[in-house]
Formats: C-alpha cells, sequence, structure tokens
C-alpha cells in the first residue's frame, strides 16, 4: 500500500480558506465534545530554536506535526517555521501520508484566529491591526477576510521591508503601513511576532477591541502588557498549552495572572457551553498556542482530496512488512 509524498507546492495546491476553517471548528467542536486525543506538545530546545512534536486523533485520522521555530532562520534565508505531517490510519496504525505542514501551520493558525474573531471581536468589525509582516500575517488577513467585511488593513513590523512586501502582496485591499500604536487602534488586532518582550500596551487599545495573541506559542515568549490581560475577557485555545507557553505564560509565572483569570477555552465558545462577546465595549483576547487537533484535521482533508484527485508522488514504505514488491523509485497514486 502506498504512502503519498505531498510536497510543499501539492499540499498548497489542496489547501483553500474556507474549507481550512470549516474544519478547523469542526475540530474544536469535536475536541470539546471530547471526541478528539491530543497529549500535550513536546518541546525540544536547540541552541538556535526549538521543535515542538504535537500528536493528535480525530474520528478517522492520526497524525503528529513536527514543527520547529527558529527566529533567526529569515537572515539565513529560511523560515523562522517549518512543518512536516506524518498521518496515519487509526485503525492500523499505517502510515498513509508524510506530507509537508509549512502552509498546513498558517492556514490553520489564520482560520483559528478567525475563528475566535467571529464569536469575540463585535460582527461589524471593519479595521484588522497585523503586528508583526512575517509568515502569519498573510493567512491571518486571507481567514479574517473570509469572514468578516474589512475596509482597513493596518500593519507594523520592525522590519519595513517585512511590511513592504507585505503590502504589495494584497494590491486588491486596502493595506496601510503605520506605527505599532496606529495598528493596535483597530477593531481586531493580531499579534504576530516572535518577540520576549511586552510591546501591545493597554493604553493604545480601544474599547470593544478583539485581540488575537498568536505569536506567544513557547515558554518566554510575550506580546502583551499583563494590564491587558487583567482587563480582557480571556479565551485561549487550550489550558495547559496556554499556560505552559501561551501569552499568559510569562505573567502567570509571574504571579501577575492567575488561571481563574482565564474566561473560557475557544472549544467552549464554539460550541455555545459559554457565550462569547456579548458586552461592544468589552475587550476580547484570545491567547493562540496552536493546537495538534487543528493540523490533523487539515492534514485529513489533504490527504482525502489527494487521494481523490490522484496523480501525487508516493512511496511503499511498508513493502516488505506487507509482502509487497521492494521499494524502488517514487511511484505516483494512479
Ligand atoms: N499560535 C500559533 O498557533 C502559532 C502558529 C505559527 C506561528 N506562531 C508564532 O507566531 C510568530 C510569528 O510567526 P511567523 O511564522 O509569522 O514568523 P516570521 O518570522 O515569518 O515573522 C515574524 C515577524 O515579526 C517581526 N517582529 C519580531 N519582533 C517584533 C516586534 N517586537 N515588533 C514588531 N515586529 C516584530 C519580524 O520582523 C518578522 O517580520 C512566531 O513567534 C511563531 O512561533 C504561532
Amino acid at each position: 500500500m502506498p504512502t503519498l509524498l505531498l510536497s510543499k507546492k501539492d499540499v498548497k495546491g489542496l489547501l483553500s480558506m474556507p474549507a481550512v476553517i470549516e474544519v478547523v471548528e469542526q475540530a474544536l467542536k469535536e475536541h470539546a465534545a471530547g471526541h478528539a486525543r491530543m497529549p500535550h506538545k513536546v518541546y525540544l530546545d536547540t541552541e538556535s530554536g526549538d521543535f515542538r512534536a504535537m500528536p493528535a486523533s480525530l474520528s478517522g485520522a492520526a497524525g503528529m506535526k513536527w514543527v520547529c521555530a527558529y527566529p533567526g532562520n529569515p537572515a539565513k534565508g529560511l523560515p523562522n517555521v517549518m512543518a512536516t505531517i506524518i498521518y496515519s490510519d487509526p485503525a492500523t496504525g499505517y502510515p498513509l501520508a508524510i506530507m509537508d505542514a509549512m502552509d498546513i501551520t498558517a492556514y490553520r493558525t489564520g482560520a483559528t484566529a478567525a475563528i475566535a474573531s467571529k464569536y469575540l471581536a463585535r460582527p461589524d468589525s471593519t479595521t484588522l491591526g497585523l503586528i508583526g509582516a512575517g509568515q502569519q500575517a498573510y493567512s491571518q488577513l486571507t481567514a479574517h477576510d473570509e469572514l468578516f467585511r474589512l475596509k482597513k488593513i493596518k500593519v507594523f513590523d520592525m522590519s519595513p521591508a517585512a511590511v513592504e512586501r507585505f503590502v504589495k502582496s494584497f494590491p486588491r485591499h486596502q493595506v496601510e503601513a503605520c506605527s505599532l500604536q496606529q495598528a493596535a487602534a483597530a477593531d481586531i488586532v493580531c499579534t504576530l511576532t516572535t518577540s520576549r518582550k511586552p510591546f501591545l500596551k493597554r493604553q493604545w487599545i480601544l474599547p470593544g477591541t478583539h485581540i488575537n495573541a498568536v505569536g506567544a506559542d513557547g515558554p518566554g515568549k510575550q506580546e502583551l502588557e499583563p494590564s491587558v490581560l487583567k482587563e480582557a475577557m480571556l479565551v485561549v485555545d487550550d489550558l495547559q498549552q496556554a499556560v505552559a507557553g501561551g501569552e499568559v505564560n510569562v505573567p502567570m509565572s509571574r504571579g501577575l495572572f492567575k488561571v481563574e483569570q482565564i474566561y473560557a477555552t475557544l472549544g467552549e465558545i464554539v460550541t455555545g457551553r459559554k457565550p462569547g462577546r456579548r458586552d461592544r465595549n468589552a475587550i476580547t483576547v484570545f491567547d493562540s498556542t496552536g493546537l495538534a487537533i487543528e493540523d490533523i484535521a487539515v492534514a485529513r482533508m489533504i490527504y482525502e482530496k489527494a487521494r481523490a484527485s490522484g496523480g501525487y508522488q508516493s512511496i511503499n514504505f511498508m513493502d516488505e512488512a506487507v509482502g509487497g514488491a521492494p521499494a524502488k523509485n517514487l511511484g505516483s497514486i494512479p
């Protein structure tokens, strides 16, 4: 039986943001209903960055993402975040596919934040502030564009070149380069940096703002002043992951924030167990750390689409174990 090998280009060709938003929201519901399994992320620190192993299973799907965050990589011409998924049959454990997961990571993170915005931001939000104009900014704009009638996108990055690239990539949108403070004055603000020092000041945040805090996804990372969290209705994607490495990890380790101050998980909100925004003037924050169930839900969709359309590379990984012909070169699924 062949194992599909899906390159970055293959995966990109099979991804679409509306479909990713749909499968990620479904996965959040499955997880909240107790129908998914997701052991804790395992972090492996190295001198230049870190790796995470992220296993999960959902109905009919199992797999693991192996992903790194290497902030110094862009200077070497490599992306900060690189990832691969091993996707397996949960009934037999058979490796069905090995696929690039860089775009899966980018798309599912944008999709999850946009889903959080759907429940937590004001529905008539028209301005999007993006702080950090790296890979994440592209998928955040694409995902929010699916769910909101965006009129203006304000973008700030410490690298003017990153902002320039970003603005040029969206010629049909009203995207403006601006200061950090100006980007913070938007209906929906996404923080998308590798920062370890809080830069988003409480005094800049307008009443009714929703913030997607995405950049802090590992111990020691932080983007928001703790006073923003204290006042906000705070929703996390996963309690344990948030405490270990989300936006709350540094304030909590310093005794500036308590776990009881977390209002809900996103799963509780999307399943209606707890209400989302009720007050137009409330400040809401979604603390995103990235869930393996999101990756595996998207991997399932990619695998099914690839199988249905055919024409992708494969390898007979287990040929001897299952009595097939010895592995030769890469074949093709007919
Ligand atoms: N929560 C999640 O699920 C999730 C998923 C993917 C990535 N991430 C995290 O999101 C962050 C961004 O990821 P990416 O792939 O876009 O990285 P990237 O390296 O492509 O982009 C990061 C950008 O942030 C800018 N930046 C860094 N510090 C800044 C600061 N203090 N102020 C303004 N700009 C600053 C950099 O110049 C760069 O353009 C990383 O920390 C990554 O680990 C989180």
